[in-house]
This record gives structure tokens, C-alpha cells and sequence, in this order.
């Protein structure tokens, strides 16, 4: 059994209930997939925040380079915004991760550019939970 090293971009109000459902599903996820899905960095602004959610401490970090660092296998963002976000998965693409986005805006303004860069990298590139994730309308 391997593990899939995931790293997430922000911990607010979608970035914790990602945390919370890995963290609770862990045996459904390896049920599904055949490995252990493991949260190993996130990125957040301020790390003395009052979270809602309990964290290891020493899973938060306010240094994108120290979450591209972490070996991952895939990177989840929803921290939204279009910059720095956009540069964040291209590096990501191209250190060999796979990327999730919730991001609405930053995919009606760069998501064409973006598919591009997944296809040349040979990464998966998901966004199915930008618009109306749940329903769902975005395939
Ligand atoms: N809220 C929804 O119902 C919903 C639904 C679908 C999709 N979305 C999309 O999901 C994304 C996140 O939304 P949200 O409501 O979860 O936002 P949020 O509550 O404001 O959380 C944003 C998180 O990202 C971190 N962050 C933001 N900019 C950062 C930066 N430059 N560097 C490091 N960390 C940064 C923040 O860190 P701190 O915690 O330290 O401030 C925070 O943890 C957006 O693209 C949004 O459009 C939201």
C-alpha cells in the first residue's frame, strides 16, 4: 500500500472541510483508491490563526516553496485568487503533481492556459468543483 502525498493551498472555508473529509474518510479513500491519502503540507497566510478544525502545527506553513518541497503526488487549491495562485500550479505542474482547483474566478481567467500546461506536463488537471461543485455541472 502506498500513500498519496497531498499538499493543500489554504485552510479556509473549503481548505478545512478538504482537511476534515480526508482526515474522516480515510478508510473509504483507501477503500477507492488503494492507498492512504495523506494531507503533508498546507499553505495558510498566518499561521497563529484561531482555526476552526484541529491541526498539527507542524503541517502549516506560510512558504510555497516548502509545500512544493514535500514530495507530493498531488496539490488541492482553494486558497482562490488568480496571483500568486496561477504561478503556484504551474510550478506544481511542473515539479510532476497533479492539481484540484475550486477556483471559479482563477478558471474563467487563466483555466484555458492552464489545461494547456496540465497537457504538456501529463499532469490531471480536476476543476470540477469550481462551479457548482456537488451538482455537478463541470465535468
Ligand atoms: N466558500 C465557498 O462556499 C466556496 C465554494 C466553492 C468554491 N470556492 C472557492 O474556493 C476557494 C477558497 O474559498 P474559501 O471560501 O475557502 O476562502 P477562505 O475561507 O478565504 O480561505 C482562503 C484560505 O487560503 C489562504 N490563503 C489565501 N491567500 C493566500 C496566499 N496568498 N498565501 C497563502 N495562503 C493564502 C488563507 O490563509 P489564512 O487562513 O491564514 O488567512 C485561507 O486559509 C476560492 O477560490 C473560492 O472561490 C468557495
Amino acid at each position: 500500500m502506498g500513500v498519496i502525498r497531498v499538499g493543500l493551498l489554504g485552510l479556509g472555508t473549503v481548505g478545512s472541510g478538504v482537511f476534515k473529509t480526508i482526515q474522516q474518510q480515510q478508510q473509504n479513500l483507501l477503500n477507492r483508491v488503494g492507498h492512504k491519502v495523506e494531507v503533508v503540507k498546507v499553505l495558510v497566510r498566518d499561521k497563529q490563526k484561531k482555526r476552526s478544525l484541529s491541526i498539527d502545527e507542524e503541517l502549516l506553513t506560510t512558504s510555497f516553496e516548502e509545500v512544493l518541497e514535500a514530495d507530493l503526488d498531488v496539490l488541492i487549491e482553494v486558497m482562490g485568487g488568480v496571483e500568486p495562485t496561477f504561478d503556484y500550479i504551474y510550478e506544481a505542474f511542473q515539479k510532476g503533481c497533479h492539481v484540484v482547483t475550486a477556483n471559479k474566478e482563477l478558471l474563467a481567467k487563466r483555466g484555458k492556459e492552464l489545461i494547456k500546461i496540465a497537457h504538456h506536463f501529463q499532469r490531471h488537471f480536476y476543476y470540477e468543483a469550481s462551479v457548482a461543485g456537488g451538482i455537478p455541472i463541470l465535468g
